[in-house]
């Protein structure tokens, strides 16, 4: 194929999930449905300075893949945050407050949080969650701005830019020298000890409220981009961590479209566990290192609610390597006008691009002239330095070229 993305002809692998239910309408409801996205909208778009992010159009690099159209939701500027995470763990944040202050009997909203009437009362409650950097940084950004304490745990891979950046927000950030599922079992203990409650974005056998909160926060974002796109996809190429940000994005467009489109679900090769779990038709773990330079997507467990919808409804996985992440980055820096893409953020863009690159894989995909691509972009550099590194430039002097 005459493509200008030859570069990304590189190994991946793809299971095909036949366990999918496409023909029987949605039936997941108790876990993320439109009735809850229309709270947490509610609720979100009254945060100040919320305002929808971008939706790109990729017009040159669809007529280069020979698809119809390439949609790209660039989150780099979801509130001060740089991610989409800034929607999911700052919503459960205000969830929980408002869900406290109503056993008090104060019937509070997320406005009434932020103009700080209620402080005497949220200031009693700690917020806790491991992270690897984003989900962290959203909740501790929530704490702050909803009025309780936090803390947060991160593993031993963690850039020290993406600790400062939780830190700014006043949280309590503790480092430890496991890898991330290590950090979110010690988050459980020390809540478990001090009565805090933990905000996780993963969910597990017996925690599952407030992880459902997090995915439903993520969904306003699927609203933006659909109102956005006025049209609807035929395929979504969606980054996999532990699932929470792809089952969102599935749920949210297959109970909302009469033709949903198909998911492709990606991931990086040393941290499948959706991949694994779905060759296995069961949640599987991954264990080792977790090595990849896709930060935000460095799991090893998968959340049990993400993954009862992702293996009813996505009927692709693909695991890529970190090769192609550097030339994602850049490729996104050197558009005109630039994006800046962070190291998780393009994972499903290059998902895209490798299956463009390989006849068989396109063919299975059922990508062809007619299909319209949508990709989430879901972060900027949300660890600067590392973003210096793998595109050569500061954001700033990526974004100066337009100036
Ligand atoms: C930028 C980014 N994209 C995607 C994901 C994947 O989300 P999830 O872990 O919910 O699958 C993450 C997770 O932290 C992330 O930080």
């Amino acid at each position: 194929m005459a493509n200008s993305y030859t570069d990304f002809s590189l190994s991946f692998s793809h299971f095909k999930n036949t366990k999918v239910q496409l023909d029987s309408g949605y039936k997941h409801h108790d876990i993320l449905s439109l009735e809850g996205f229309r709270l947490a909208n509610k609720e979100i778009t009254s945060w100040d300075n919320y305002e929808p992010t971008p939706l790109h159009s990729f017009d040159d690099m669809a007529e280069d893949t020979g698809v119809s159209s390439i949609f790209y939701k660039d989150e780099y500027s979801r509130f001060t945050l740089k991610s989409f995470k800034a929607l999911g763990g700052a919503y459960a944040v205000a969830n929980l407050l408002i869900k406290k202050l109503k056993e008090e009997g104060i019937n509070a909203n997320s406005s009434d949080l932020i103009s700080g009437v209620y402080k005497g009362h949220t200031l009693k409650h700690t917020v806790c969650c491991a992270t690897d950097g984003n989900h962290g940084r959203s909740v501790a950004w929530g704490a702050q701005q909803f009025g309780c304490n936090c803390e947060i745990y991160i593993h031993r891979n963690v850039s020290e830019g993406r600790e400062k950046a939780i830190a700014n927000y006043g949280a309590l950030v503790n480092r430890i020298k496991g890898n991330y599922d290590d950090s979110v079992r010690l988050a459980a203990e020390v809540a478990e000890q001090n009565g805090y409650t933990v905000v996780s974005d993963t969910s597990y056998e017996g925690y599952t409220d407030i992880p459902k909160d997090v995915m439903q926060g993520y969904t306003v974002m699927v609203d933006e981009a659909m109102k956005q796109m006025n049209d609807t996809p035929t395929h979504v190429f969606l980054q996999g961590g532990v699932g929470g940000f792809p089952s969102a994005v599935v749920s949210f467009l297959q109970e909302s479209l009469d033709c949903p489109p198909i998911f492709v679900v990606v991931e990086p090769v040393d941290a499948d566990c959706l991949f694994q779990s779905a060759v296995n038709g069961k949640p599987t773990a991954v264990h080792g290192d977790l090595d990849t330079i896709m930060a935000g997507l460095a799991c090893g467990e998968v959340s049990v609610l993400a993954w009862s919808i992702l293996e009813n409804y996505a009927p692709h996985f693909m695991t890529i390597t970190d090769e192609s992440i550097p030339k994602a980055m850049q490729l996104l820096a050197n558009r005109i006008p630039p994006i800046i893409a962070g190291e998780s953020a393009i994972t499903g863009l290059a998902g895209f691009l490798i299956a463009c690159n390989d006849v068989e894989l396109k063919s299975k995909l059922k990508i062809n002239e007619n299909s319209k691509i949508l990709l989430f972009g879901t972060e900027g550099d949300t660890d600067e330095e590392m973003y210096e590194q793998l595109v050569g430039k500061s954001s700033e002097q990526v974004l100066s070229r337009v100036k």
